[in-house]
């Protein structure tokens, strides 16, 4: 936790100490996982011009599936790209050099993930894959440190059609889940939220509950406040105190800046006050009664702490009042220090 607050600190201090974060956060990783080391480290962007290469066509005659399948992704793509010209691509791209399994037919004269674990297997992927913002954490995340791989969410070779139908905002149901080529958007193996709530059925609850988000509905995905990828905060939340907060790309005007901010919105984040999947409350409040919410922060027989807020030094009956009743800008207020307008 310390370590986050302190990399988040260090962010907003700007570029010039960008790489005393990337120092920071390379160790760091080691420290989750101090053994990792690639498996696979030849395949990948190796030289075209090494005789062991023979290219995907070859493959093509013995395994017609894959072929097809991979055939439609952004993969096989990449040999048309200038920057990828005189660079492995294709199959071998991933299983390594073919020549020698193609000569003997020997299943083993060719790299195969069968007894790989996920994360040897991620690996292979990542050697081409860190490189991006989205997946540079994705060995801080929780699913790096349970097993969860790249090949878990995400189809190496995709699905045979080449429509990428689906948009991860569509409600998949049991009648067009079926539908060929329906999650084959970023090769995903379901679609944002199906593959999800495959192995997180116990939140999908909240989003039933009579107030949530319309993740369920279609509306949006778990991976617009989740990076699937990982990340620093914690739940692999988008929560960076940065302008792309997960919450404020869509409550834009809770954002500020203000005048008179509300101290928690900035420190603890919309979560001090929100359940964000869903609640029985309104507003996904965390508690029925707003003084409620209000009064576990700002009680007049709360401790001492020099930090602590105060409670409302007013009549106390209002303790037993809607507190927003009054104090209508609670998110913060360009224009009253106790947020009346
Ligand atoms: C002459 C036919 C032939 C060609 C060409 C061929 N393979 Fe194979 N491959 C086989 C056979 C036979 C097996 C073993 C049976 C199986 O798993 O289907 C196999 C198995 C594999 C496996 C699985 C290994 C395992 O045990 O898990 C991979 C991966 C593979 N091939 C990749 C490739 C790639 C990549 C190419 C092109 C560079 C290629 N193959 C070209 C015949 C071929
Ligand atoms: C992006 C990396 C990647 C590329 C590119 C790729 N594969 Fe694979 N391949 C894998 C992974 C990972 C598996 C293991 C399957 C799994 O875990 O679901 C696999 C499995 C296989 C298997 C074993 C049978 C199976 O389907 O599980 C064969 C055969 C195979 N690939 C052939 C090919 C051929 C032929 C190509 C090119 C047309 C190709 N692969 C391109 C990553 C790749
Ligand atoms: C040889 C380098 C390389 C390897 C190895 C590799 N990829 Fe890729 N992959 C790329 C490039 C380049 C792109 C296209 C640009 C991008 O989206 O970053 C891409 C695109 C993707 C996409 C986006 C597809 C889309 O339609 O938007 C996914 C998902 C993906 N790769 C997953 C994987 C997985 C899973 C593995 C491992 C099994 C893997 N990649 C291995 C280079 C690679
Ligand atoms: C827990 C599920 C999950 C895992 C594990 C996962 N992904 Fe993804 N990935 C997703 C989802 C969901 C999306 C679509 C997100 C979106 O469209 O914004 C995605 C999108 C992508 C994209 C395309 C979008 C982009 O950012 O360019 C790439 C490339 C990609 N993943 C690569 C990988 C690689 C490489 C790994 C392993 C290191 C991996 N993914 C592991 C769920 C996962
Ligand atoms: C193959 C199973 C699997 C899939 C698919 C999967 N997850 Fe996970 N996820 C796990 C496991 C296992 C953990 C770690 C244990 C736990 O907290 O449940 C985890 C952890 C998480 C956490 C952190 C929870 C915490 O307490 O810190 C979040 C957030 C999360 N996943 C979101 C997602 C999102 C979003 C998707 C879809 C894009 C997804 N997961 C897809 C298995 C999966
Ligand atoms: C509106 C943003 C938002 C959406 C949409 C969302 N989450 Fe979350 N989720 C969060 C936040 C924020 C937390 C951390 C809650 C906390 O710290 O109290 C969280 C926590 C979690 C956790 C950790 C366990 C828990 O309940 O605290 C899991 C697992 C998880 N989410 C999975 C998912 C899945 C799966 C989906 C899609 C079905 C999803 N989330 C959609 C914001 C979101
Ligand atoms: C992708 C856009 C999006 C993201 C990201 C998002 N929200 Fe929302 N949120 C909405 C929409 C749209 C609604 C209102 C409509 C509905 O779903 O009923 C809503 C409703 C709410 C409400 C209830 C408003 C009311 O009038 O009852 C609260 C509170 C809320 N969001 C908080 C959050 C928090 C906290 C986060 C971050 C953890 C977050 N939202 C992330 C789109 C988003
Ligand atoms: C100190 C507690 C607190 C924090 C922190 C907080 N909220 Fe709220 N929020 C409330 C209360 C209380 C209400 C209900 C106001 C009312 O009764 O009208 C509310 C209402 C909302 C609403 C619905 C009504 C409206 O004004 O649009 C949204 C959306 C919302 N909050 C989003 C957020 C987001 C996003 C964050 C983080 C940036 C956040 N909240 C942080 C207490 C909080
Ligand atoms: C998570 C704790 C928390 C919650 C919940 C919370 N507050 Fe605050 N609030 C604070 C802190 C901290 C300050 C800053 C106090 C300071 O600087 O002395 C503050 C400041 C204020 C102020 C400005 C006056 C002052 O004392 O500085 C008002 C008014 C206020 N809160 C009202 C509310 C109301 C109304 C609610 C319920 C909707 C609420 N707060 C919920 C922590 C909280
Ligand atoms: C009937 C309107 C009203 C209601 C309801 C109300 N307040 Fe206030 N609140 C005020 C006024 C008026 C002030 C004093 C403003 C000033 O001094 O400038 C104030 C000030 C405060 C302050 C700043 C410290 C102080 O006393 O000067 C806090 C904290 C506060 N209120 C919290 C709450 C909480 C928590 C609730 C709900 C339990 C609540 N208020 C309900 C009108 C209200």
């Amino acid at each position: 936790m310390r370590l986050t607050k302190a990399i988040k600190t260090l962010l907003i201090c700007g570029s010039v100490l960008s790489m005393v974060v990337w120092f920071t956060a390379a160790r760091s990783s080691q420290a989750v996982s101090p053994t990792v080391t690639n498996p696979n480290p030849a395949p990948v962007i190796a030289n075209a011009d090494d005789p062991g290469y023979v290219g995907s066509d070859a493959c093509k005659d013995c395994h017609e599936d894959q072929f097809k399948a991979y055939s439609h992704t952004s993969h096989a793509k990449l040999s048309t790209i200038g920057s990828w010209k005189g660079k492995v691509t294709g199959c071998e791209s991933c299983h390594g050099p073919g020549k020698n399994h193609i000569a003997e037919g020997d299943p083993t004269k060719i790299i195969s993930f069968k007894n790989k674990t996920s994360k040897e297997t991620a690996e292979t992927c990542l050697s081409c894959h860190a490189g991006k913002e989205e997946r540079n954490n994705f060995r801080r995340g929780e699913h790096w440190r349970n097993d969860i791989g790249c090949t878990d969410c995400h189809s190496p070779h995709s699905v045979t059609t080449g429509k990428n139908l689906a948009n991860s905002n569509v409600l998949v149901t049991a009648a067009n889940a079926e539908k060929p080529g329906f999650s084959s958007i970023r090769m995903l193996k379901a679609n944002d939220p199906q593959l999800c709530l495959g192995c997180h059925s116990e939140v999908k609850p909240a989003f039933s509950s009579p107030f949530h988000h319309k993740v369920l509905e279609g509306a949006m995905r778990c991976s617009d406040c989740h990076n699937p990828h990982g990340g620093f905060e914690l739940k692999q939340a988008r929560l960076s105190t940065g302008g792309d907060a997960a919450c404020i790309k869509c409550h834009a005007d809770k954002q500020g800046p203000f005048t008179y901010e509300h101290a928690p919105v900035k420190t603890e984040g919309c979560t001090a006050c929100h359940t964000p999947h869903g609640s029985a409350n309104p507003r996904l409040l965390k508690f029925a009664a707003v003084n409620q919410l209000c009064l576990t922060c700002h009680s007049v027989d709360h401790g001492v702490g020099a930090v602590e807020p105060s409670g409302p030094q007013h009549n106390q009956n209002a303790q037993y009042g809607n507190c927003t009743a009054c104090h209508i800008k609670i998110h913060g207020s360009r224009t009253s220090p106790v947020f009346f307008r």
